[in-house]
């Protein structure tokens, strides 16, 4: 792509921001706080009043032992103790609550043909909550929790769920828009879509590396497409509202100065982010040239008719492009990434087609969650690169946060983590000039994390599993927190 080279070169000129004090400067007067939860993670009750299945029920009642016989049938118990949830955030001062709603509570079958109204009069009563409490409602539609329904007709790679989605994004805009204004259609869809569709270790489970994981992200990138389109036409002028998509991705720092490793990871974050980024958020649309490229090339030589990856036309590219209001980033941790031959032809996989290795720094600080390090100065420099590459977006970090295993209430490494993160968010503002307007902490509670289950905690509360009243209680990491927020402050005293 004709952005890449100049960019990188102009990335690498920030300095590695080195760790020690948080900066004493103060954040924007209007700089949005908040924490993000999502559906599957915290609700619970998969089976009352109504809720229909979802693949990840499914699966984990299938295969307990993939997440260590865990699963989220009660979780955090949040849909009977969401106002509890409300008050712990009130108490916090959160501008904003990013939540999803599961699609299967409001719609069992997936499609429109049965609404359940339990499901949606919980998202009313957690909606009007929020906002008695100032609490701007920043939802998602789809936090990876398919209808089993919909799975069962093929899932993500059948083209038809561009509509069923459509259908479902037209009936919560309906149902919540007067009260909704920040929309967000998909979480992360990368992890469905390659540990679904490539790896075959989320659900559906299906290890259709290097061509259902392309059919899947299409189909969602469509569906996102279909749902932006919707709102425009029919609700913005009454609603006013913003939709976007959340992406996610580690910063990748190139393991040397040499051209091969800085091209290798430039080819990378084209392969990870731009996939879904630049259809929608890149002033060309599409994917990106380099994906293009390298998946027709390793498929013509793989023996395919035609490339793995499959085609925009210039109408879907043109539909496409521009879908977002505001550019959403969830982001962890930083990989770094060294120039290897190509993987020889062979089995297709995504990994193939990028041909890249990447590793981490043995002296950056670990968590719970392996491969997630604390490298502070990589956010700094995916927001620069995000803004540089995308032409100056808004943008919104939608989930950022640190992992550990034991949820102690004393959490200085969370505190360190947050500080530091956030301090780089600052930086990025002030120093660099981008527009960067919200910041959200995965998560408000210790909660179900996927394939790790139970045993990495990221909340700011502590939720006791072994309790059947999943018991909340404060750690320090969220009065610091609290007291960032209402001072704009990261340290005791500010520069004013
Ligand atoms: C890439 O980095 C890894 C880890 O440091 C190293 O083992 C490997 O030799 C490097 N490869 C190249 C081609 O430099
Ligand atoms: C690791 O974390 C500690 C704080 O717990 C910090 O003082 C130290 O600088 C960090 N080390 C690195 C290499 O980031
Ligand atoms: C940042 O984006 C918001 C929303 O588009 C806009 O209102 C604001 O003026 C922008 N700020 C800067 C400094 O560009
Ligand atoms: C659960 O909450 C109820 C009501 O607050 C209380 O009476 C009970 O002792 C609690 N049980 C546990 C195990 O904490």
């Amino acid at each position: 792509m004709k952005h890449s080279i100049f960019y990188t070169f102009l990335v690498c000129f920030l300095s590695r921001q080195t760790n020690g004090e948080p900066i004493n400067k103060k954040f924007p007067e209007n700089f949005h706080f908040g924490v993000a939860t999502a559906a599957y993670q915290i609700e619970g009750a998969w089976n009352e009043d109504g809720k229909g299945e979802n693949v990840w029920d499914r699966f984990l009642h299938e295969k307990p032992y993939m997440a260590a016989y865990q699963n989220g049938d009660i979780a955090c118990d949040s849909y009977h103790k969401y106002l509890e949830d409300v008050q712990l955030m009130a108490y916090l001062g959160v501008n904003h609550y990013r939540f999803s709603l599961s699609w299967s509570r409001i719609l069992p079958t997936g499609q429109v043909n049965q609404i359940n109204q339990a499901g949606v009069d919980y998202y009313k009563n957690l909606i009007s909550s929020l906002k008695e409490n100032d609490i701007e409602p920043f939802v998602t539609l789809y936090h990876w929790d398919l209808p089993q329904p919909l799975q069962d007709i093929g899932g993500w790679p059948n083209p038809l769920l561009v509509d069923y989605f459509a259908e479902y994004a037209r009936l919560v805009f309906t149902l919540f828009g007067d009260e909704v204004k920040n929309w967000m259609t998909f979480n992360e869809p990368k992890q469905p879509c390659q540990y679904g569709h490539g790896y075959g270790y989320f659900p559906p489970g299906y290890a259709t590396d290097g061509i259902g994981d392309y059919m899947c992200a299409h189909t969602i990138i469509k569906a996102h497409a279909k749902a932006y389109h919707i709102y425009d036409e029919e609700f913005r002028n009454e609603q006013n509202g913003r939709v976007s998509i959340v992406i996610d991705t580690p910063w990748y720092e190139p393991g040397s100065d040499s051209d091969e490793d800085k091209e290798a990871t430039e080819r990378l974050r084209q392969f990870n982010f731009g996939w879904y980024a630049n259809p929608i958020y890149h002033p060309d649309g599409n994917y990106p040239q380099v994906m293009i490229d390298r998946i027709a090339e390793r498929s013509k030589q793989e023996g395919f008719s035609k490339s793995r990856l499959p085609e925009f036309t210039p109408d879907e590219t043109e539909y496409i492009k521009g879908t977002y209001d505001f550019f959403c980033i969830n982001s962890y941790s930083t990989n770094l990434v060294n120039w290897t031959e190509d993987f020889a032809i062979g089995n297709p996989s995504w990994d193939a087609d990028v041909s890249v290795n990447t590793y981490q720094d043995p002296s950056w600080n670990g968590s719970a969650s392996p491969g997630l390090k604390i490298v502070p100065w990589g956010i700094r420099k995916l927001i620069n690169w995000v803004d540089q590459t995308y032409n100056h977006p808004e943008i919104f970090i939608t989930e950022n946060g640190y992992p550990d295993d034991d949820g102690e209430l004393n959490d200085p490494q969370r505190i360190y983590y947050l500080s530091e993160y956030m301090s780089n968010v600052l930086l990025a503002i002030l120093e660099d000039n981008v527009n960067v307007t919200g910041y959200t902490v995965w998560s408000l509670v210790d909660n179900f994390e996927w394939l790790l289950g139970y045993t990495v905690k990221y909340g700011l509360y502590q939720v006791d599993f072994d309790s059947p009243n999943r018991t909340r209680t404060i750690k320090d990491s969220a009065e610091y927190y609290k007291t960032v927020i209402a001072t704009k402050c990261l340290v005791d005293t500010c520069d004013v």
